[in-house]
């Protein structure tokens, strides 16, 4: 087994690891350790069934099923298959998720904690995921707007992304946005977190997945946004995750930003998520 950071900022890298070398508590903790430090840690070409990936799940903490019961993993609930690959003419996971800078699930009031993706079926040259540090974002925060968003809370919900699904057939806008804000209603959230792993101060606050900044007017909240785009997307300060064939990514959900990036029209990609709990 060999591991090497991959940026200054974040990440993990871990090769010639497999399963079994995985089995042993030393290992795994390593691999925890590095998770807990690094916010990200990536596992190279590691071969892992549906049971397996549960398994490792379930030694970081519980594993949690996802929201839509319609792209679950068919004989094992914990996976979400996310996936642009059709079946008998049927979609066999949901398409398109995350394409955008977002920490996982801000919107609800406690996001699991880690996420886990297994590239199933992963093209190498698109689809690349992109990820930052909160930490290394909030580091980077001029001194005159750690001052300003400093013991405010955020706004998370839900209605930048609303979608018309099945459900909303036959409803008005203003009442399928009702209907969205009754199933996941916004949540305050501290701007500025300290992570309990490595003490360091993060940014907790990402556009799509935010109405607003308690305390600012929609001038102000626009002028955060910017900031927090800039700072996030600076490319010094963003690793490109290019996949290969069964990849394991793991990350701390409060402490990293993420977006999936666009696949090519006609490359098929699969990958097997799931949401944990710190046990
Ligand atoms: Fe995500």
């Amino acid at each position: 087994m060999k591991s090497h950071e991959i940026t200054p900022f974040i990440g993990t890298e871990f090769t010639d690891l497999t399963y079994d070398d995985l089995r042993d508590d030393d290992v795994f903790a390593q691999l925890l350790q590095a998770l807990h430090t690094r916010d990200l840690v990536v596992v190279r070409s590691l071969d892992l069934t549906p049971s397996q990936q549960i398994d490792l799940a379930r030694r970081i903490g519980t594993p949690v099923p996802f929201v839509l019961q319609d792209w679950r993993h068919p004989e094992h609930e914990e996976i979400l298959v996310s996936s642009n690959e059709t079946r008998d003419d049927r979609p066999v996971g949901i398409a398109r998720v995350g394409n955008f800078w977002h920490q996982d699930s801000s919107f609800v009031r406690s996001p699991a904690q880690y996420t886990m993706l297994h590239g199933v079926n992963v093209p190498q040259n698109t689809g690349h995921t992109l990820f930052a540090g909160a930490s290394d974002v909030y580091d980077r925060v001029p001194a005159d707007w750690r001052r300003r968003i400093d013991g405010r809370t955020g706004r998370h919900s839900l209605n930048k992304q609303q979608r018309i699904g099945p459900e909303h057939v036959g409803l008005s806008i203003a009442e399928m946005k009702a209907l969205v804000a009754l199933e996941h209603p916004a949540v305050t959230h501290p701007l500025v977190q300290t992570d309990p792993f490595t003490g360091r101060r993060y940014l907790y606050a990402a556009r799509e997945y935010m109405d607003g900044v308690d305390g600012f007017d929609a001038n102000d909240t626009e002028a955060f946004f910017d900031l927090v785009d800039a700072l996030v997307q600076d490319p010094e300060h963003v690793y490109t995750h290019r996949w290969t064939p069964r990849d394991l990514l793991i990350w701390k959900t409060a402490t990293t930003y993420h977006v999936a990036t666009e696949v090519a029209p006609g490359t098929d990609r699969t990958v097997h998520r799931i949401s944990i709990e710190a046990a």
